[in-house]
């Protein structure tokens, strides 16, 4: 299917139509791999949307109370991304939290009685604490990207060198993320624990790789959120192409080379990673 023929009455529905496709596409969308939510404006909801008609609500394990009365449109637990352009009411839900915290109504979609996705902890935690950090903040993307996958299995787990690796593999990736990615170690899926965990790291990152598992991205569009993860991906690709190169590495962006980069595109990279010559 082509992407010219994506089309929804909700904008924002769309847009989550058009990047679960891309990322199944990608090949990072494996069955069920992956999961997104996105913040609405209350306004942009009802233009599109009865918020007074709650379909269902459902508890939450996790009071976020910084969230009460937001909205956001959510990938639904066990939905396939290769689905969700064919039925976008099934596969994705729109969610307002409960003015406790405690609890969220459904005003849209999750048609076959589905729930958002078993990462909500790691989701709503993630834009608590990206909201402190941006006001503008508005989309978590998670999902299986196949080369920072791997790189987890074959580079140190520190997250200065994770970062430094991934750096010197593209030019422009410290203008991308100056603020290097957060690495956790390993923890079981779709708890409150990694949630906590993940969310501790996107304080001072918009990028946290979970490891054996995928990545994590924050930003305040979906062209942008998916732009930071590809070109963490891009790089880890690069990483693991060298790697099994038998020639080795001749050479690489050097700590000078990097600091330069950072000066010329007024960028501030995280500290304690490059020195000064
Ligand atoms: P969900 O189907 O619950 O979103 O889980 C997919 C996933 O990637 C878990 O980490
Ligand atoms: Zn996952």
């Amino acid at each position: 299917m082509s992407l010219t023929y994506i089309q929804h009455k909700i904008p924002f529905v769309r847009e989550m139509m058009e990047v679960t496709r891309n990322l199944w596409e990608m090949g990072w969308g494996e069955r069920n791999g992956g999961n997104i939510s996105y913040l609405l404006a209350e306004e942009e909801v009802e233009t599109y949307i009865d918020v007074t008609n709650v379909k269902r609500s459902l508890a939450l394990e996790f009071p976020v109370v910084d969230l009460a009365g937001k909205y956001f449109i959510v990938s639904g637990t066990g939905k396939y991304f290769k689905n969700v352009v064919f039925n976008p009411e099934e596969n994705l839900g729109v969610i307002r939290v409960a003015k406790d915290g405690k609890a969220i109504d459904i005003v849209w979609g999750y048609e076959d009685g589905s729930r958002p996705t078993s990462e909500l902890a790691a989701h709503f935690m993630s834009h608590m604490e990206r909201l402190k950090q941006d006001p503008n903040h508005r989309i978590i993307l998670h999902t299986h990207a196949t080369n920072s996958l791997a790189m987890t299995f074959v580079h140190d787990l520190d997250e200065k060198l994770f970062t430094k690796t991934l750096w010197q593999m593209c030019t422009e990736c410290l203008v991308v993320f100056p603020d290097g990615v957060g690495v956790i170690p390993w923890i079981v899926p779709g708890t409150n624990k990694i949630g906590e965990i993940t969310a501790e790291k996107m304080k001072d990152h918009r990028v946290v790789i979970w490891p054996q598992h995928g990545i994590f991205g924050a930003g305040r569009t979906m062209d942008e959120t998916f732009g930071l993860i590809e070109t963490v991906e891009k790089a880890a690709q690069i990483y693991m192409l060298i790697n099994s190169h038998q020639g080795g590495i001749k050479q690489s962006l050097t700590d000078q080379e990097l600091l330069d980069l950072a000066e010329t595109f007024s960028v501030i990279p995280v500290a304690g990673i490059l020195e000064a010559k």
